[in-house]
């Protein structure tokens, strides 16, 4: 297989919040082929937003980030910020759970838009420059694209503004693409739309995409593999097929409880959300000593769970070392094997 795009390893986050300092993000590993899709799932508040935040240098900066993460052979989380903000407009594309953050109020879409194409030479001059511009608009559905280029995101309802927020990321030919949340606000057709325009890139660019979102539809139509996040920690990744049809951690077999089909993702389809589970997640400031899921675990699988963090273990192996037989790894943090051992726990 070729290099990665990303290579994240150990990725830890420290913040302070209101009740104190915490790890926001615990030891995150996983890495981005080429054209491959990564899909962040999890509870809100597990730290997803804030564990690709930290890949770009986006924190405040009272956050404590460690661990590597290397972008075309080069560690992110050790460049300065000139260096970052380099990366940003070229290379990196990246969708925020907010479109205002990553718009500025002042300037008009236009300006917005071409500012990157003219900086990074993608086009001849303003005339072009505009011209791709209004292609771009018009590829991610916005209606009437040429007017739009003369207008202020304030004048834009939510959801367009979100559209030209993926204009923007898009407008690089970007290597690697991080999309927080980029199609949860729009309706199905024109998220059917976008999600065709990220494979076409994918298809022409080979870009590598993380793609966090909270409707499992849209994973199962997309997603070559998944990372499951609780409590700021990874506690399952594989290839969708294995993380869906054999789910390991009580927690993914909880979040996957009432999904319907695998591959049900026609355009208009129903959208399915993550199941609720009951429980709240525990306040970063105040994690469980064992399994982070421990005290909503309805499985308790193993004595261990309660005083021990499980590490990631190779599903399927009795004594896995995480790393698989096969190209991906499926991966679980349980002390216990829940497809082999289903007969006793929790019988
Ligand atoms: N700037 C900040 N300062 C302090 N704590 C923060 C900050 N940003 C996020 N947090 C905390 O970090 C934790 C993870 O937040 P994050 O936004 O990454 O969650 P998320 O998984 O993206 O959730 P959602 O699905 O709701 O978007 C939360 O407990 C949140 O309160
Ligand atoms: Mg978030």
């Amino acid at each position: 297989m070729s290099e990665p795009v990303l290579t994240v390893q150990d990725l830890r986050v420290r913040m302070d919040t209101a009740r104190g300092s915490a790890e926001i993000v615990n030891g995150l590993s996983y890495s981005v082929a080429p054209g491959e899709t990564v899909a962040v799932v999890g509870e809100s508040g597990s730290g997803k937003s804030v564990s690709v935040m930290a890949l770009l240098g986006l924190l405040p900066k009272q956050a404590r980030v460690s661990g590597t993460a290397v972008f075309r052979g080069r560690d992110l989380l050790r460049m300065r910020e000139r260096e970052l903000r380099a990366v940003r407009g070229d290379g990196v594309g990246m969708v925020f759970q907010d479109p205002m953050t990553s718009l500025n109020p002042v300037l008009t879409i236009g300006r917005q838009l071409t500012e990157g194409l003219l900086a990074h030479r993608r086009v001849s001059g303003k005339k072009e420059a505009r011209e791709r511009a209004a292609q771009l608009l018009a590829d991610v559905g916005l209606p009437d694209p040429r007017g739009a280029l003369d207008r202020f995101p304030h004048e834009l309802s939510g959801g367009m503004r979100q559209r030209v927020v993926i204009a923007i990321a898009l407008s690089g030919d970007p290597a690697l693409l991080i999309a927080d949340e980029a199609t949860t606000a729009l309706d199905v057709t024109v998220q059917a739309q976008i999600l065709d325009l990220v494979a076409r890139l994918q298809d022409e660019h080979d870009t590598g995409v993380v793609w966090i979102t909270h409707d499992l539809g849209v994973v199962a139509g997309i997603a070559d593999r998944v990372l499951v996040m609780y409590g700021g920690r990874c506690v399952e990744d594989g290839t969708v097929d294995d993380v869906f049809e054999r789910p390991a951690h009580p927690y993914t077999q909880g979040l996957l409880g009432s999904l319907p089909q695998l591959h049900d993702d026609e355009p208009g389809g129903r959208r399915r959300e993550l199941v609720a589970i009951g429980g709240t997640p525990p306040p970063p400031t105040d994690l469980p000593p064992g399994c982070v899921f421990w005290p909503r675990c309805p499985v308790r699988g193993h004595e261990r769970c309660a005083t021990e963090q499980p590490p990631l273990t190779a599903v399927g192996t009795a004594a896995g070392d995480g790393s698989g037989g096969g190209d991906v790894p499926h991966r679980a943090a349980t002390f216990y094997d829940a497809a082999r051992d289903a007969g006793e726990v929790g019988a």
